[in-house]
């Protein structure tokens, strides 16, 4: 590992240690970047209370053990070490990483089996916004882990069960099996769901057919099991539209929807209630996992089966969770769904570790994505009100990419293909590029912008250092190290990239993209610096070599990083 911060951890640990004795070994030197110096150490202070000494005596002690380190170490202040590594450190280290076809990401040992369940719209509505950054988010999730070489299984938990399919297989009837089917496949499971609604309020008949419906859709009649399947593959075909349009590595074969646990589900309620986890409360099959209470104080129920007999959408997941901890072998489970499911997941994981069905060895964790608003700062709707298609919105997303290097004299497929890149990484680094659990505004003209934190701008940064490439004649999978460095801007930018194993390593370990993108977006900006205070083409022959070197390892960084977040890069924009 090159990372410079996690390298000073280990020498200052090690000093530590020699200093003042083994036991401080694991203590954390409190590593952090510096205005200074390019890091500090800031252990001292707190080490010097606990062993009763003045800070700057504690401060030298330390500085002593670190004298044949690769750079200075000063004592300043109170008590802090200011660090600097010597060029020479980071050049070679950033030539080793520039030798490595991994470019310094090492990788998760032993590898885990990571269950990710992300995307999971609700058939019997429309794919919503909110849908589209569990979407993207979880996708980056499965592209990080699956790249540290962990085993990654994708779930998409589609709502695909319940009581509203009978009514919707009557209304399917009703208009005829085409006529649903061309509805569905063009993403207006809204309208349909709608319109199988107000027929259900208005008309007594078509009630009763709905609820007899459900009744045989439960039973697994074939005909109606046969219409359910109808109804399903023409919504998943819509789905695929989305993912396609996205670039989503979702596949048919990661369905793992809510009717998949059906039959898993009275096994489910039995064994809960044989364990004594479950008990009978106002009829229903319910868990009171401790901890948990309502507004009154009474311990909060999670219902595993109503009091009508039937499952709802915590049965579902109580199976799922043993399905996957049985089954897929899951050591990690990350549940990327709405911020508003909190409790939900809090009470699933309590309950299954009462059951003993998610042992301590198995982590499962609520990746919370903050809701999306609009610009008025409410909940995301069209101006009529209306949900909006999601096919519609990211077309939106395209047409305005299009306009944007609309004069940039592109062939007309040439633009289209670039346009359809800006598009989408616009969509998805804006979903990316701020924590997953905040609130997030839609907003074309922020998102769509060619300057800050966005993904054209990120776009723009991997295409302009391929132009150095293109204008000089050169390859860049044809650069060859060693990198020099010279000039304070080389130095700076060869010593950020060296954080690019550490960055990936820990977004893929917190569940936290945005980190990524932080650091990608500080690399575009470090070489933009560098561009301009040091010519590459027109500097001379042997200098141009070596700056083409840094250019080659940013350009890796930057793709390498781009794709992990799942945000296509054109080679030209
Ligand atoms: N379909 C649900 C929704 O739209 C999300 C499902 C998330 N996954 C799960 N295992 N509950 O809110």
């Amino acid at each position: 590992m090159t990372d410079p911060q996690i390298v000073l951890t280990e020498r200052v640990q090690q000093a530590l240690a020699n200093a003042f004795g083994p036991e401080h070994a694991d203590a954390d030197p409190l590593i952090r970047p510096s205005q200074f110096a390019d890091f500090q150490a800031n252990v001292a202070m707190s080490l010097a209370k606990r062993l009763r000494r003045a800070p700057r005596e504690v401060a030298a002690e330390i500085a002593a053990q670190l004298s044949d380190f690769p750079g200075t170490v000063e004592v300043s202040g109170p008590g802090f070490l200011n660090i600097t590594l010597d060029d020479s450190w980071i050049a070679t280290e950033a030539s080793q990483m520039f030798d490595d076809p991994r470019n310094g990401v090492g990788t998760t040992t032993p590898p885990q089996t990571v269950v990710v369940d992300y995307s999971a719209p609700n058939a019997a509505k429309e794919m919503h916004v909110g849908h589209l950054r569990t979407t993207i988010v979880g996708d980056s999730l499965a592209r990080l882990l699956e790249h540290l070489g962990n085993n990654v299984i994708r779930q998409n938990h589609l709502g695909d069960w319940g009581t509203p399919f009978g009514m919707l297989i009557e209304h399917l009837l009703d208009i005829g099996e085409d006529a649903a089917v061309a509805q569905l496949e063009a993403g207006m499971g809204t309208e349909f769901y709608q319109a199988a609604r107000t027929q259900f309020d208005s008309d007594e008949s078509f009630k009763t057919r709905s609820r007899m419906r459900v009744t045989t859709l439960q039973s697994g009649d074939p005909e109606t099991m046969r219409l359910w399947h109808v109804f399903m593959d023409a919504t998943v075909r819509y789905f695929n539209k989305v993912y396609t349009m996205l670039g989503v590595t979702l596949t048919d074969a990661d369905i793992a929807g809510e009717s998949m646990y059906n039959p898993m589900l009275e096994q489910t309620c039995d064994d809960l209630e044989s364990a004594g986890v479950a008990v009978m409360s106002e009829g229903a099959l319910c868990v009171f996992p401790p901890g948990f209470t309502g507004s009154d104080d009474k311990p909060l129920p999670l219902i595993i089966r109503k009091s009508d007999g039937g499952y709802g959408y915590a049965s579902t997941d109580m199976a799922a969770v043993r399905y996957r901890v049985d089954d897929l072998k899951a050591d990690r489970i990350l549940y990327v769904v709405g911020a508003d499911q909190a409790l939900h997941f809090r009470m699933v994981f309590a309950a299954a570790r009462q059951a003993g069905w998610l042992p301590d060895t198995v982590s499962a964790e609520h990746v919370q994505i903050g809701m999306m608003l609009g610009k008025d700062g409410r909940r995301f709707k069209t101006r009529s009100g209306e949900s909006v298609k999601l096919t519609d919105l990211l077309q939106e997303a395209v047409d305005r990419g299009a306009a944007a290097i609309a004069d940039r004299g592109y062939d007309e497929d040439v633009r289209a293909e670039i346009a359809h890149a800006v598009g989408m990484g616009a969509v998805k680094y804006a979903d990316l590029s701020i924590s997953h659990d905040s609130e997030y505004v839609f907003d074309y003209d922020r998102m769509l912008g060619f300057t800050g934190n966005t993904g054209p701008y990120m776009q723009y940064a991997t295409a302009r250092i391929r132009s150095i490439f293109r204008r000089g004649g050169y390859d860049p999978a044809a650069a060859r190290g060693p990198i020099v460095l010279g000039e304070p801007a080389e130095r700076a930018l060869a010593l950020h990239l060296l954080g690019f194993g550490a960055v990936v390593e820990q977004a893929a370990r917190l569940a936290e993209p945005h980190r990524l993108c932080a650091y990608l977006f500080e690399a575009a900006s470090l070489f933009s610096t560098f561009y301009e205070e040091c010519p590459v083409l027109k500097a001379d022959p042997d200098v141009r070599e070596q700056r083409l070197v840094l250019c080659a390892l940013t350009l890796r960084v930057l793709e390498t990083g781009l794709d992990l977040l799942g945000v296509p890069v054109p080679e030209r924009m």
